[in-house]
């Protein structure tokens, strides 16, 4: 059942973190959607505008009608991850969206308020929410390639300000995660005195933490262990995401560990099985591995387990 994102933060708030999932093809769209399946847990499909184009956006929304069939008891919603003004537009337009992201976090305070408002004004006049970003992640994104000495974290003095004018319904802080695999290659952390800060400001408004892939080690060993060359490759400590969510961190973005497990399969499989060349064979491995990393990281995030009380909460 696709549900609005405000439902599933109205439950969660407080209490866990729903995890928010990037998807590009049906292999992810499977052992997402069993994942949360088998574990209870609700839960945000994200779609960026790089996986937009890599599967075209319509096969992407008709994946995701037909998995709403195929596992009727998930509790989802859908989610554009890092839209430009142009894509949110195209996404409200659809109508098929729950949520979309707004991220014009590099450009000026000013012109951030000003391009956000106009994407709030638009989204909330077809009941869609939006989430925005204030600071800057270290990584790379779609349209936007931050340096890690350029990234900024969220200024608490302004929160309040811009959630007034702009009126988005929960905003993406920079608290010292990046994008990607490398994560926290300088001396930082997770700056939980900005997570605090926020919250005293913002009370009972939903915190989004992007960047929040744990890079898990023994992915990354086995990786090179069938010929990767990912050295360095560092993540967001599980025990400090388990800490964010009572205090607000209500959405927790997650895209690389799912990239780092097809890796991982894909790279053994042609390791171990060098004249096989049947797509199904690692597809099929793919799917489940990664639905067992989904159930495990719900775990994580307490998300897994709140199926039932969310749909009665919804009176589904
Ligand atoms: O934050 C970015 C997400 O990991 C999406 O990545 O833009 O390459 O699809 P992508
Ligand atoms: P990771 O690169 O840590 O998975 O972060 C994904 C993300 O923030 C998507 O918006
Ligand atoms: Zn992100």
């Amino acid at each position: 059942m696709i549900v609005t994102t405000r439902q599933l933060f109205e439950h969660a708030y407080g209490k866990y973190a729903v995890g928010a999932y990037n998807i590009n093809n049906a292999e992810q769209t499977m052992g997402l959607f069993r994942g949360c399946t088998d574990s209870r847990a609700p839960f945000i499909v994200q779609i960026s505008k790089g996986a937009r184009s890599y599967t075209d956006k319509r096969m992407l929304e008709a994946m995701l009608r037909a998995a709403d069939e195929i596992f009727p008891d998930a509790i989802f919603a859908v989610h554009l991850d890092h839209g430009d003004e142009e894509t949110c537009y195209d996404c409200i337009a659809g109508s098929f969206y729950s949520s979309v992201m707004i991220d014009a976090s590099h450009e000026s305070f000013d012109e951030n308020v000003a391009i956000t408002k106009r994407v709030v004004d638009a989204a909330h006049a077809k009941g869609i929410s939006v989430e925005a970003e204030l600071g800057q992640l270290g990584g790379v994104e779609e349209h936007v390639s931050v340096a890690e000495s350029d990234a900024k974290l969220t200024d608490p003095a302004q929160v309040e300000e811009f959630v007034r004018r702009t009126g988005c319904d929960c905003l993406a802080c920079a608290i010292g995660t990046s994008h990607g695999a490398y994560k926290f290659t300088g001396s930082q952390g997770l700056h939980f005195d900005v997570i605090r800060e926020v919250q005293k400001r913002l009370p009972g408004f939903p915190l989004v933490m992007h960047g929040s892939s744990s890079v898990p080690q023994d992915e990354v060993r086995r990786i090179n262990a069938a010929g990767g060359a990912l050295k360095g490759a560092k993540g967001v400590n599980e025990a400090d995401i388990s800490k964010a969510a009572p205090m607000g961190v209500t959405k927790v973005n997650i895209d690389t560990d799912g990239r780092l497990v097809w890796c991982r399969v894909h790279r053994e499989a042609f390791r171990d099985d060098p004249a096989n060349f049947d797509l199904r064979k690692p597809g099929k491995v793919f799917i489940a591995e990664y639905a067992a990393y989904i159930v495990h990281k719900n775990k994580v995030l307490g998300s897994a387990g709140q199926l039932d009380g969310l749909r009665e909460a919804l009176g589904a």
